[in-house]
């Protein structure tokens, strides 16, 4: 199948899959309408369908991945909502609509946070998987996403705001914010295949290079885009006085770290036994993403 193709396909799987989770409405309709307000957004769903493809590409079963996909974009969309909160980016725009807080307020976007936190363990722990493998995948994804992980990165990317980072602390930033969750995405897939040590740590190295060229790419799109074509504010990094690479660098520079960084991806994932077409063509892809 073509890649576009296969992409899209993906893509609505884990739409069909987000759009079943927290349909029943029971007692806290407000805190659902809130979660389901930013999960069900739209946005690209690049981590999910990492999670989905690295299984599929180790002949596992989408199928029996779909809930830690939908847990890893789950724990993504909350870091979203608090991340643009007043007290970290004070953004009003995301996946095309007004921020969650605008919509809902501030209190609630930290609640609706928190629950799909939550709720992507208990999708991770509930899935229809071995006891081992829910065990792993959890692990993975508490380690993704914490102290060490994702909100170690927000912690590095807020201090920024107060004081230049250096170049080395710019990677590590971008390695914690953006790279841990597309790891833990990619590692999820390999656990729902039941895949091998070396499967494993190949996907972590095209992950960690995906996940660097990712976030590099973003800021890169923060200097050209438009809040059009990333459904999110443009130029806001350089308001905030963050420190990006784009702003250490140039943007030249980054497209090369960009091109660099999925080439090192590709080169990662060559003799370990899977079939690497898809995820090799999505590294260029998101290479030369517009949005
Ligand atoms: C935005 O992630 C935050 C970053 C890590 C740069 P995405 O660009 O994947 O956002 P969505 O999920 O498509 O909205
Ligand atoms: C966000 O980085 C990374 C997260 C963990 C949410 P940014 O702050 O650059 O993401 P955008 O540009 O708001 O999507
Ligand atoms: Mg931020
Ligand atoms: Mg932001
Ligand atoms: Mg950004």
């Amino acid at each position: 199948m073509e890649f576009k193709q296969e992409l899209t396909r993906c893509q609505n799987k884990i739409e069909a899959y987000l759009a079943g989770c927290f349909a029943g409405r029971p007692d806290h309709a407000a805190l659902y309408d809130s979660m389901r307000y930013s999960l069900l957004a739209g946005g690209k769903r690049i981590r999910p369908v990492l999670a989905l493809e690295f299984c599929r590409a180790l002949g596992g079963d989408e199928d029996k991945a779909l809930p830690l996909a939908a847990a890893i974009e789950m724990i993504h969309t909350y870091s979203l909502i608090h991340d643009d909160l007043p007290c970290m980016d004070d953004d009003d725009l995301r996946r095309g609509r007004p921020t969650n807080h605008k919509v809902f307020g501030e209190c609630m976007a930290v609640l609706a946070g928190d629950a799909l936190q939550s709720a992507a363990f208990e999708s991770v722990l509930t899935a229809d998987l071995s006891a081992q493998q829910r065990a792993d995948a959890a692990l993975v994804l508490a380690r993704a996403a914490g102290q060490d992980g994702m909100v170690a990165g927000q912690v590095l990317d807020m201090e920024g705001e107060e004081r230049g980072l250096s170049l080395e602390e710019i990677k590590q930033m971008n390695a914690l914010k953006t790279g841990c969750l597309l790891e833990g995405a990619c590692l999820m897939g390999v656990i729902a295949a039941g895949g091998s040590q070396v499967q494993l740590e190949a996907a972590r190295t095209y992950a960690r290079a995906v996940g660097f060229a990712f976030q590099v790419r973003d800021d890169m799109l923060d200097v050209t885009s438009t809040a059009e074509a990333m459904g999110k504010n443009v130029q806001t990094d350089a308001v905030r006085g963050k420190s990006t690479y784009v702003s250490l660098l140039g943007l030249e520079r980054c497209q090369q770290v960009v091109l660099e960084q999925s080439q090192l991806a590709k080169d990662a994932l060559a003799g370990i036994g899977m079939d690497t077409s898809f995820v090799c063509q999505l590294a260029d892809h998101l290479a030369g993403r517009s949005n």
